[in-house]
C-alpha cells in the first residue's frame, strides 16, 4: 500500500492498533517490539486474518528499529503498563527510557513522520518524544483525550440508555485523575448532557472518568485497558493520514492558548495532514479553568523529574 505506519511496542495496546489498522485499511503496518518473535508472530497471526476480516494490507514484525523506514505515522506503545497500586508516575522513569530508545530511531530512520505517543505518563512521554526527536510539534502529539472522552461518552450512554454514538463529550486536560470531563461541552444528540442528568449523578460519572483507567486495571488485575486505548490511537491516526480535519481532544503543545505554555496537555485539536493543524480555546468557567490549571501545574513539575 501508498502509507506505511509503525507501532512501537507490540504489546496489548500496540497489537490492537495493528488489527484496527489494518481493519480500516489505513496501511501498511509494521510492529517493533524487543522481544524475539513476538511482533513477527502477531504480525503473521494478523496476516492471517486478512482474508476473512477483508484487509489486504501487508503485516510485517520486528525487533530492528531499522525496519520503520519510511514510515509515515508512528504510534508510540512501548512501555511498560500500570500494575494494580502503581500509578501513571511510577512508570516515568522505565518508560522515559524506552521513549528515548524509541524517539532516537524514530527520528533517525523516519524523519518525516507523524508521531501518536500513547507510552504513559502521556503528557510527560510526549514531551519527550517531543524533545529528543525535535520534530516539530505539529507532528508530534499524545492519545489521552479521546480516551478519555469516550469514556464519558460511554458511561453517559450507559446512565441514559441512548445510543453511545450519539453521545459527545469533552474532557481536557492531563491523562490522569487531574483530568478535566467539561459537562458543559457534552451533549447527547445535540441536547446538553445537564438537561438530561441530574447534577449529582452527573458528578459521579465525572468522577468515574477520572479513574476510568484505574477501574479497568483492577479488574484486569494483569495490565491495562487496550481495546478502547487502541480505538483512539487509530482514530487519530485516520484522521491525520486520511486528512479528516476531524476536532479531537489531543496532547498538543500549547505556547500561551489557556493561559499555559510549553507543556503538552489535552485540548481540543483540529487532526488533518499537518498533524495538529489548530488548537481550540474553549470558554472555560473560572472552576474548569482552575482545574485545567493545576494539572498543567502537576505535570510541570513531573517534567523536572526528567530533567526539563
Ligand atoms: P504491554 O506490556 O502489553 O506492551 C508493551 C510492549 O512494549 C511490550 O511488548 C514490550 O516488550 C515492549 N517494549 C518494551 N521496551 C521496548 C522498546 N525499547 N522498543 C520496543 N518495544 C518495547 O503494555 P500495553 O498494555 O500495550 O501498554 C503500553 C503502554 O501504553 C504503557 O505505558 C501503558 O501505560 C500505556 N497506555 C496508555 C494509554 C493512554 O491512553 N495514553 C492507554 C493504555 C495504555
Ligand atoms: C488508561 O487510562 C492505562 O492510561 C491507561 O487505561
Amino acid at each position: 500500500m501508498e502509507r506505511k505506519i509503525s507501532v512501537i511496542g507490540g504489546g496489548n495496546v500496540g497489537a490492537s492498533c495493528a488489527q484496527y489498522m489494518a481493519e480500516a485499511n489505513l496501511g501498511d503496518v509494521m510492529i517493533v517490539d524487543i522481544v524475539e518473535g513476538m511482533p513477527q508472530g502477531k504480525a503473521l497471526d494478523l496476516t492471517q486474518a486478512g482474508p476473512i476480516r477483508g484487509y489486504n494490507c501487508k503485516i510485517e514484525g520486528t525487533n530492528n528499529y531499522k525496519d520503520i523506514k519510511g514510515s509515515d505515522l508512528v504510534i508510540m506503545t512501548a512501555g511498560l503498563a500500570r500494575k494494580p497500586g502503581m500509578s501513571r508516575e511510577d512508570l516515568l522513569n522505565m518508560n522515559a527510557n524506552i521513549v528515548k530508545i524509541a524517539a532516537t530511531n524514530i527520528k533517525k530512520y523516519a524523519p518525516k513522520a507523524y508521531v501518536i505517543v500513547v507510552s504513559n505518563p502521556l503528557d510527560i512521554m510526549t514531551y519527550h518524544m517531543f524533545k529528543i526527536t525535535g520534530f516539530p510539534t505539529n507532528r508530534v502529539l499524545g492519545q489521552a483525550g479521546v480516551l478519555d472522552s469516550t469514556r464519558f461518552r460511554a458511561f453517559v450512554a450507559m446512565e441514559l440508555g441512548m445510543a453511545p454514538t450519539d453521545v459527545q463529550a469533552m474532557v481536557l486536560g492531563g491523562h490522569g485523575d487531574t483530568m478535566v470531563p467539561l459537562p458543559n461541552y457534552s451533549t447527547v444528540g445535540g441536547v446538553p448532557i445537564k438537561e438530561l442528568i441530574p447534577a449529582k449523578r452527573l458528578k459521579e460519572i465525572c468522577e468515574r472518568t477520572r479513574f476510568g483507567g484505574g477501574e479497568i486495571v483492577k479488574l484486569l488485575k494483569t495490565g491495562s485497558a487496550y481495546y478502547a486505548p487502541a480505538a483512539a490511537s487509530v482514530q487519530m491516526a485516520r484522521a491525520i493520514l486520511l486528512d479528516e480535519k476531524k476536532v479531537l481532544p489531543c496532547s498538543a503543545y500549547l505556547t500561551g492558548q489557556y493561559g499555559l505554555k510549553d507543556i503538552y496537555i489535552g485540548v481540543p485539536a483540529v487532526l488533518g495532514a499537518k498533524g495538529v493543524e489548530k488548537i481550540i480555546e474553549l470558554k472555560l468557567n473560572a472552576s474548569e479553568t482552575k482545574e485545567l490549571k493545576a494539572s498543567a501545574a502537576k505535570y510541570k513539575g513531573v517534567l523536572k523529574e526528567i530533567g526539563y
